[in-house]
């Protein structure tokens, strides 16, 4: 039995997670800010932005349980929309959660993690930490931060016999969808793209994995002695990360484009192509 932190507890991957490890016999506690309903979780009603709330609440656990084993970090939420058309306001609070967030976690973590000889921290990522989305820039470029401080906070903590991971899940039908704030405001000059490129994201998340499925893959990460730095979840993904890895930038970041940019032609191409 395993004494387990899962922020971002209420909803989606986390939830999953939380009801996977129940039924395996671990003793979960989980951080949201809305109460969590499921009996054999203890939900801990807290705000990721407040590092004084997630230390408190830590440290209770760990005086509780004597050790906390596993800490996973999930709370996250996107926006959507042009850079140009984005509130300063907005890309903040996307990063003070997502990113500022995972920090506070883990942050509130090591010191109980290294007391007790090790742990592991499980930071919740995204295929489009490595592949940035247009329209969705501030939410890839939070995800790209997090793998890189995973990366930093490896060889700070390895030495205490604590194993990072940051998992890059591809797209999962969450309730995610749903609470992405998208700008107010689209700039005329972009057209529909703004529209069709999250309309296209959207219908993606909507069409993809089972979030049972990353639950079983996370859990199983748990119980290996020895976890990788990364994982990707989802065949698909897989291959996407290892194409966007090896293949030029530019190209790479061309097909994106294709995909999700909506480029009109311009009017030099068009007349090329007559
Ligand atoms: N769904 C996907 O396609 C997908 C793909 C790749 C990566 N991810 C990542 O997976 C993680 C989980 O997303 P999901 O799909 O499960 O989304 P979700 O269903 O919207 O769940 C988000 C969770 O984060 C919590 N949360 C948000 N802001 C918080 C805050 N300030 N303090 C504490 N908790 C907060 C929410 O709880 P409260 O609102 O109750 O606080 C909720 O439990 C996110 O980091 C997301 O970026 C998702």
């Amino acid at each position: 039995m395993k004494v387990i932190i899962i922020t971002g507890i209420s909803s989606g991957i986390g939830f999953s997670i939380a009801e996977h490890l129940c039924k395996k016999g671990h003793k979960v506690y989980g951080v949201s800010r809305s109460k969590v309903h499921e009996k054999n979780v203890f939900s801990i009603q807290a705000d990721v932005t407040d590092f004084e709330q997630l230390k408190q609440a830590y440290q209770e656990i760990h005086d509780q349980e004597g050790r906390i084993d596993v800490v996973i970090n999930s709370a996250g939420m996107g926006i959507s929309g042009s850079i140009e058309d984005t509130s300063t306001e907005d890309a903040s609070y996307l990063y003070n959660v997502n990113f500022i967030g995972t920090f506070h976690s883990i942050k509130a973590a090591i010191p109980l993690m290294r007391a007790a000889g090790g742990g592991k921290i499980i930071n919740i990522s995204s295929v489009a930490g490595r592949i940035a989305i247009p329209f969705q820039a501030f939410y890839s470029s939070s995800k790209a931060a997090i793998n890189n401080l995973t990366e930093a906070l490896d060889n700070e903590v390895s030495p205490f016999g604590i194993q990072v991971c940051a998992v890059m899940p591809g797209d999962i039908k969450t309730g995610f969808t749903k609470h992405r704030k998208k700008n107010r405001v689209n700039h005329p000059s972009y057209d529909k793209r703004v529209e069709k490129s999250v309309a296209v994201m959207e219908q993606d998340e909507q069409d993809g994995m089972e979030p049972e499925y990353a639950a079983r893959v996370i859990c199983k990460l748990i119980k290996r002695k020895k976890i990788p730095l990364y994982k990707v979840i989802g065949f698909k993904y897989k291959l996407i990360v290892m194409l966007a890895k090896w293949l030029p930038s530019a190209w790479v970041n061309k097909v994106v484009g294709s995909i999700y940019g909506f480029k009109r032609q311009s009017s030099k191409n068009t007349k090329k192509a007559r």
